[in-house]
């Protein structure tokens, strides 16, 4: 890490930080319907080294230039807006933000649903504060992050993939509440092996639809006189009359269901229920919120086919990765699954 930073700008960094990726378990958008969610970081990671400078540079691994970017101007329209985008909601919290030089190296794959823009915001919000020696709690961290990529970068992202990498912990479960932001560890069993596999595609149209259904969710809760969907149970959605509305909110009510259960499921170590409660998360996913591809669907199959208990696209979807959740006799899944799905690649284990 400190010799991309030595090459980079000629000098060795003044601190470094990291921050993970993550996989979400289950519960895909609920975050922003104010619901509950299940992700475990990832032992791939983010990391970013700092220097006092004049002015703001980035250059991140393999890149032959430096960039230049300012948290105080307006966006550059490319990565290094996930590093400015934190470091300006920084400064707007009251936080000192000097002008730094960047360097930015990471191992979480970009465009595959596994949180790789959370770890770079949460990492440089690290960073930043151990050069300044401030502290903030992780769940600010969390916010601040998460609030740079709403107004620097311009993507409406709920809270779930800051949360993750900020205040979850390796080879723990986080189950987030998105109402008050605050989440509860819950240990993975030993037993419990999660496999995270990329289709090969990557994310397509993503943002425009991501919206969508971000809007769709909103205005299902508004019509219920509710104030997010998380208030609504599978009752209230007969009141919903416009037949894709009531698909979008069926999904998140029952979605929240799913992700309280899968939680006692992992605390009662019942493999077989947690896998349960993955497919039928997929299911809804792909018939109700309409976010799967045949890539993710084929996957997902392969996988059960294959002997995992569960399996469902994890993150935002529209191509990127698949969770599943290998029983412990199960070790010969992989040639299986490369069989049938020649474009998809082996991620990493997320426990
Ligand atoms: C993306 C967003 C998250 C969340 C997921 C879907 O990862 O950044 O906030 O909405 O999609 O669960």
């Amino acid at each position: 890490m400190s010799d991309i930073f030595l090459r980079a700008f000629g000098r060795a960094p003044a601190v470094e930080a990291s921050a993970p990726g993550r996989v979400n378990l289950i519960g895909d958008h609920t975050d922003y319907a104010e619901g509950f969610c299940l992700p475990m970081p990832l032992d791939l990671e983010t990391s970013v080294a700092l220097a006092p400078a004049h002015a703001f540079r980035a250059c991140s691994e393999g890149m032959g230039t430096t960039l230049v970017f300012d948290p105080f101007g307006p966006p550059r329209g490319d990565w290094t807006d996930y590093i400015a985008g934190p470091l300006a909601e920084l400064a707007k919290a009251g936080f000192d933000v000097p002008p730094v030089e960047v360097s930015v190296c990471s191992s979480v794959p970009s465009g595959a649903g596994l949180s790789s823009s959370a770890a770079l915001e949460v990492a440089t919000l690290r960073a930043m504060l151990a050069l300044t020696g401030q502290t903030l709690p992780d769940g600010e961290v969390a916010r601040l992050a998460q609030a740079g990529e709403n107004n620097y970068c311009g993507v409406q992202c709920g809270i779930l993939d800051q949360m993750a990498s900020a205040v979850g912990r390796p080879a723990q479960a986080l189950l987030l509440d998105c109402r008050t932001n605050t989440g509860r560890l819950v240990t993975v069993p030993p037993e419990f092996h999660f496999a995270i596999v990329h289709c090969g595609e990557p994310r397509r149209l993503a943002d425009a639809a991501y919206n969508a259904r971000r809007q769709a969710t909103a205005e299902a809760a508004r019509r219920l006189g509710l104030p997010a969907l998380r208030d609504a149970d599978a009752g209230a959605l007969s009141g919903l009359t416009d037949g894709e509305m009531l698909k979008r909110a069926r999904h998140v009510v029952t979605e929240n269901e799913r992700v309280l259960a899968a939680a006692s499921a992992l605390e009662a170590a019942d493999l077989w229920r947690f896998g349960a409660l993955m497919n039928e998360s997929h299911v809804s996913l792909a018939r109700d919120f309409e976010v799967s591809t045949p890539a993710l669907d084929r996957l997902v199959e392969s996988a059960l086919d294959a002997g995992a208990a569960g399996a469902r696209l994890t993150g935002a979807g529209f191509g990127g990765c698949i969770v599943a959740l290998f029983p412990p006799d199960i070790s010969d899944w992989w040639p299986r699954v490369a069989a049938g799905n020649p474009a998809a690649w082996r991620v990493g284990d997320g426990a």
